[in-house]
């Protein structure tokens, strides 16, 4: 079946990235891996690239599977030191490259390994680059007992916060969803809310945002810098 014009510009930057790192990978080469639809071709089209690289990390179970489906091997963050690259799509994207990410829930183990990675490859289609961030509901991860509380905390700093009912993430927490936040300063803002005690994360990138975007557009991929 042929692929959507969406899907078509996901395939289009994960395949993007291959062509990004692939001079840099070598036989001790860990890739880190993202969650979500994008990542899932990219996934699909590093599997083509093994035996050129040594395992992956990855910021789900979903796509662990996925890596181990293609018989990748993923390794634990603890058994690796230096990560070379991580490459992990975005729900939302500005021009400096700071990111709103967890629409799939993944957005703390996501948060780990872009902390751990010399360079964040974000891959994107052009539906998410906004001028500011924010149409797009912040998820935050919360310790379940301390959900009210956070909510109530974020209501104070004029969001809207809606629990994600019937989501519990990889590591046992819940997520509410913010709306009505137009994140003028998101570093503030990340500082802010991962400062509410009971917030594991939230979903703003911006401390550290993306080092490289590749951005599928219909006249081609885009490649930003910041
Ligand atoms: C997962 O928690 C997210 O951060 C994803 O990276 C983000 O939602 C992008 O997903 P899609 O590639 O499916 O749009």
């Amino acid at each position: 079946m042929p692929l959507s014009a969406q899907d078509q510009l996901k395939s289009d930057v994960a395949n993007a990235a291959i062509d990004h790192i692939q001079a840099r990978l070598d036989h001790d080469s860990i890739v880190g891996v993202g969650t979500g639809s994008t990542v899932n071709f990219f996934i699909d089209a590093l599997a083509k690239k093994k035996g050129h690289f040594k395992a992956a990390v990855s910021s789900s179970e979903g796509s662990s599977e996925r890596l181990r489906e293609h018989g990748i091997p993923v390794l634990n963050l603890n058994e690796v030191g230096e990560l070379e690259f991580y490459i992990d799509g975005a729900d939302e994207t500005n021009h400096h490259l700071q990111l709103i990410k967890g629409g799939g829930a993944a957005l703390t183990r996501e948060k780990i390994i872009a902390a751990v990675a010399r360079e964040f490859i974000c891959i994107a289609d052009e539906s998410k680059k906004v001028d500011i961030l924010g149409d797009f509901p912040l998820p935050v991860e919360v310790i379940p007992m301390a959900r009210s509380y956070v909510a109530r905390k974020l209501a104070g700093m004029g969001g809207s916060p809606v629990y994600r009912e019937g989501v519990v993430t990889d590591n046992g927490n819940h997520i509410l969803d913010v709306y009505n936040f137009m994140i003028s300063n998101p570093i503030e803002t990340e500082h802010q809310i991962n400062n509410i005690t009971g917030v594991v994360t939230n979903g703003l990138f911006a401390i550290r945002p993306a080092n490289v975007l590749l951005l599928g557009t219909s006249n081609g991929v885009n490649i930003q810098t910041a």
